[in-house]
């Protein structure tokens, strides 16, 4: 974990509620697609945590979905504003020992880490399916992007506005050769992606509520098969066999 300000160098709206932000500093401390950083905003006492999109030696992509006064004010945040930033939070996922065809499942702005992990895998020569979900089309973001990268793609609405209607577990049956799933979005999301017989093996990132987001307060416990552990440090990815439901 490193502290460090980064200097916002642009955002860019996306949908109704998601927007684009691209921060210039240190990125030194991030190993890993699936970490996050936590953003500390004036007069807010938590900082926010947010998932990393993308990273390289000097520039952070993050996703942001506005959820709260805090996450509305970081996104109104202009170029040249220096924030508080803890980086290289969380364990991110592991591309040890991937298959040459896995399948990642975003939901809502699940999507974000696994736009990093995506391009990852790509340089390591192993395409991954991408299958995401949104409420409708005016939620779906990203998908040029994630197209533009050369991933199979796959998306899901729910009213049927983009894509296959329904939930974006129904599209893993277009990607029934894939059986390595890495997930990330609200937890009855990944529940039911563990659920699926035909994913035997995989890596699922949680998106709790946070208090300190480095282990420091355990308000973020979830129980697992190897007992107690905290989305923010042990996590937010865990492995299919820690998880219990
Ligand atoms: Fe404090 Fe995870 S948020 S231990």
């Amino acid at each position: 974990m490193k502290q460090s300000l980064f200097t916002v160098e642009h955002t860019r709206q996306l949908t109704d509620e998601t927007y684009e932000m691209v921060l210039s500093g240190d990125t030194s401390a991030i190993t890993a697609p699936g970490q996050f950083v936590n953003i500390a905003l004036p007069g807010k006492s938590l900082r926010r945590p947010i998932s990393v999109a993308n990273w390289d030696k000097g520039a952070l992509l993050l996703l942001i979905r506005v959820v709260g006064d805090g996450t509305r004010e970081l996104v109104r945040s202009v170029p040249g504003t220096e924030l508080d930033t803890l980086s290289g939070l969380g364990n991110g996922f592991d591309l040890e020992n991937c298959p040459k065809n896995p399948i990642l499942i975003g939901g809502g702005v699940g999507a974000a880490p696994l736009f990093g992990l995506a391009g990852r895998l790509l340089e390591r020569g192993i395409s991954p399916t991408v299958a995401l979900g949104f409420r409708t089309g005016k939620d779906a973001f990203y998908l040029k992007e994630f197209a533009g990268l050369g991933c199979r793609l796959f998306i899901s609405t729910e009213d049927g506005s983009l894509g296959t209607k329904g939930f974006v577990t129904d599209l893993t049956r277009t990607a029934a050769d894939c059986t390595t799933v890495f997930v990330c979005g609200p937890t009855p999301m990944l529940k039911a992606v563990w659920s699926l017989p035909g994913l035997t093996d995989g890596q699922y990132s949680f998106e709790a509520r946070m208090a300190c987001g480095f282990g420091a307060c355990m308000g973020c416990t979830i129980e697992t098969a190897n007992g107690p552990r905290r989305v923010c440090k042990e996590g937010p990815v865990f492995r299919k066999e820690e998880l219990v439901w």
